[in-house]
């Protein structure tokens, strides 16, 4: 229970934290401070994480999951080291000064939509596992046929809606670090979340079926 409820805050408060444009700088910095301590929370709570690196069944499945998980550790870093070199308010003693920091704030855009990504593909790798505990506590195990079905419609629904949102809110160039102005088609926080939403369960459904078929594959 307390895991479920961590990674559901988890993912309120990061896209919180991406919302930039509507939260202004102040409460950003604020909910990105946050962040950080409930993601060293939520380290804590999966440190096995941690040490199956040693002592995991080297599968592909393994391989993967291992290249994803380190690349959202130096991508969550980057993000939080970047983020306090350009602070304004939370920690301005440690912030670069001067023309030459352009670098730093292209930097923190870069790597925290890395992580807003690979978060996508995270959350797909333990997709299963999250179902499993969301349909228990539903009950929606009792129609297992009409939950596949609704399943398969929702994912459908993420991949269109999520492919659209990431063209029209530019992921690509704020990936590539690069600087659009009035890159945002949002109108709104609320159209914000929806579309982060979207494209974070974009990269969910399709990890999660990748997964699926990778894992139908080795089993035959
Ligand atoms: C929105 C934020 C995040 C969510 C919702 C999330 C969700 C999850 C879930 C569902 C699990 C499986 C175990 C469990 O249910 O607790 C997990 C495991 C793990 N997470 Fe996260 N996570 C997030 C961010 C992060 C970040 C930023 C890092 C690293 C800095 C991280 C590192 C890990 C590690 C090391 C594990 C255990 C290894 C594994 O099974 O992948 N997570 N996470
Ligand atoms: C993982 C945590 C964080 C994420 C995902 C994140 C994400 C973002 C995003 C998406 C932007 C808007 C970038 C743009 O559109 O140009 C931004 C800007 C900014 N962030 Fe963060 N942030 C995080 C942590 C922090 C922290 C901890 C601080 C300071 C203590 C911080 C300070 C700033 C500042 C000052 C800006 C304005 C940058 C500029 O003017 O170019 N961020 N952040």
């Amino acid at each position: 229970m307390k895991r479920n409820l961590l990674n559901l805050l988890l993912v309120v408060l990061f896209l919180a934290v991406m919302n930039y444009p509507f939260t202004g700088n102040r409460p950003h910095e604020v909910l990105g401070m946050v962040l950080f301590f409930f993601i060293l929370w939520h380290n804590g709570l999966n440190i096995h994480g941690y040490q199956t690196f040693f002592t995991g069944r080297r599968n592909i499945y393994w391989i993967l999951l291992t290249i994803v998980n380190f690349l959202l550790v130096i991508a969550f870093l980057l993000s939080m080291v970047s983020g306090i070199l350009i602070s304004q308010l939370v920690m301005p003693s440690m912030a670069l000064h001067g023309t030459n920091t352009l670098w730093v704030h292209s930097l923190h855009q870069g790597s925290s939509y890395a992580c807003f990504l690979l978060l996508g593909i995270h959350l797909g790798f333990h997709w299963e596992m999250i179902w499993v505990r969301l349909s228990r506590r539903l009950g929606l195990e009792l129609y297992p046929q009409f939950t596949q079905y609704m399943g398969y419609i929702l994912a459908f629904i993420l991949v269109i809606y999520g492919m659209e949102a990431s063209f029209a809110n530019h992921i690509g160039d704020m990936l590539l670090m690069k600087h659009v102005f009035g890159i945002l088609r949002v109108a709104s926080p609320e159209q914000f979340f929806i579309d982060f939403l979207g494209i974070l369960g974009c990269y969910t459904v399709v990890t999660h079926y990748g997964i699926c078929f990778l894992k139908s594959i080795q089993y035959k």
